[in-house]
């Protein structure tokens, strides 16, 4: 039986990529920071499958003891503070967790289990204003905000290890995915429980920032097959992933709204506080190398993946009702 331990498991992604080892019958570790309230609900549905181990990305020590007590084929480092907005307001905190966190997840692993495959979970956000369009593995880093210069750092730290340790680690550049367990403050997220709150009378209006701003966005649940299939090859490398298609916020809302038979111009309001510092104007992935040699390619189109989220959201907010 493999074993992989999962940092982030309580996040969106982590808690598809736990269920995904589940099922393939992996024993799953999953490192959870202490909280006075435990923050369960993405894993709840398969905590009798998982093991908890406390540690935080902050604490060296915590994290060599999650790596020895679960003894990992596979590490997958996927905690990171990864709200964009919140980078400006704890930048130091952000490096902290989003750069350094990298660093001694990889010391942890060099000390106690050299040989376990790394996963690094790097982000298109590390392109930000380049000029190339679509993105690639070659396409020259520019980020635009401290959230991706710190991941800039997690990534070439992971590489740096690979070469100089010779350790098995892989980053996978992901573009924007969603799903419904997306957090609530990503524009996703945000629009569709809008979307179903002004569906059930619960709203009646939309805060929003740049309706402009362009993002490739994918479904989490396919993303993590992407992510799993880097660890299962024969020599560790970097990826990109994401669908290839570009959507703007404006679009996001007019799928979002039209499907439950609402106008979004009725509703959606700009507000210049969601603007950012620095935007990130557009994003698109080429991932025809992971598709070549991953053999991955994304099952879920743009808007079914807003129409679940439509969906799932207004169900939950129905049955809270
Ligand atoms: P998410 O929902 O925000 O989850 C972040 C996870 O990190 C949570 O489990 C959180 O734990 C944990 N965490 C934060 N700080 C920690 C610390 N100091 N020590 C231990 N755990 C800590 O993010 P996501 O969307 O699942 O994304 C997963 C990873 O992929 C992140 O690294 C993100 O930056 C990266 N990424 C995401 C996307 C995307 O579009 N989703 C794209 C590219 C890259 P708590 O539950 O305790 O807060
Ligand atoms: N969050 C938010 N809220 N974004 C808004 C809003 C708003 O009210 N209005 C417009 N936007 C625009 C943002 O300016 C941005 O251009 C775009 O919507 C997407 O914002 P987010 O959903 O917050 O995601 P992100 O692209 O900044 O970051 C996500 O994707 C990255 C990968 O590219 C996060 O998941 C990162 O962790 C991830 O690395």
């Amino acid at each position: 039986m493999k074993k992989a331990l999962i940092t982030g498991i309580t996040g969106q992604t982590g808690s598809y990529l736990a269920e995904l080892l589940v099922d393939k019958g992996y024993k799953v570790f999953g490192l959870i920071r202490r909280a006075s309230v435990e923050r369960h609900e993405r894993i709840s549905h398969i905590l009798d499958k998982i093991t908890l181990l406390q540690g935080d990305l902050l604490d060296q020590y915590s994290l060599i003891e999650a790596v020895k007590k679960s003894n990992p084929d596979e590490v997958y480092n996927l905690a990171a503070q990864s709200f964009v907005p919140t980078s400006w307001n704890q930048p130091v905190l952000t490096a902290e967790f989003t750069s350094v966190g990298v660093t001694r997840m990889l010391e942890a692993i060099r000390l106690m289990k050299k040989d376990a495959k790394f996963y690094q979970a790097s982000s298109s956000e590390m392109f930000g204003a380049t000029e190339e369009s679509p993105q690639n593995e070659r396409t020259r880093f520019h980020p635009r905000s401290p959230y991706g210069v710190a991941k800039v750092y997690g990534y070439w730290i992971t590489v740096n290890y690979r070469e100089s340790y010779d350790m098995f680690n892989c980053n996978g550049i992901l573009f924007n995915h969603e799903s419904p367990r997306r957090g609530l403050e990503f524009v996703t997220r945000k629009v569709t429980n809008a979307v179903a709150m002004i569906k059930l009378g619960m709203a009646d209006e939309l805060l929003l920032g740049n309706l402009e701003a362009r993002r490739d966005w994918g479904f989490a649940g396919d993303y993590v097959k992407a992510i799993w299939l880097m660890l299962q090859q024969d020599k560790p490398d970097d990826y990109v992933i994401g669908t290839g298609e570009m959507h703007s916020v404006k679009e996001l809302c007019e799928v979002a709204f039209s499907y439950a038979g609402l106008n979004y111009e009725d509703y959606v309001k700009v507000d210049k506080a969601f603007y950012r510092p620095a935007e990130v104007d557009k994003l698109m992935a080429d991932s025809s190398k992971a598709r070549k040699v991953l053999g991955w390619k994304p099952s879920v189109s743009f808007k079914e993946l807003i129409e679940m989220m439509v969906d799932a959201d207004i169900e939950r907010l129905k049955n809270k009702k």
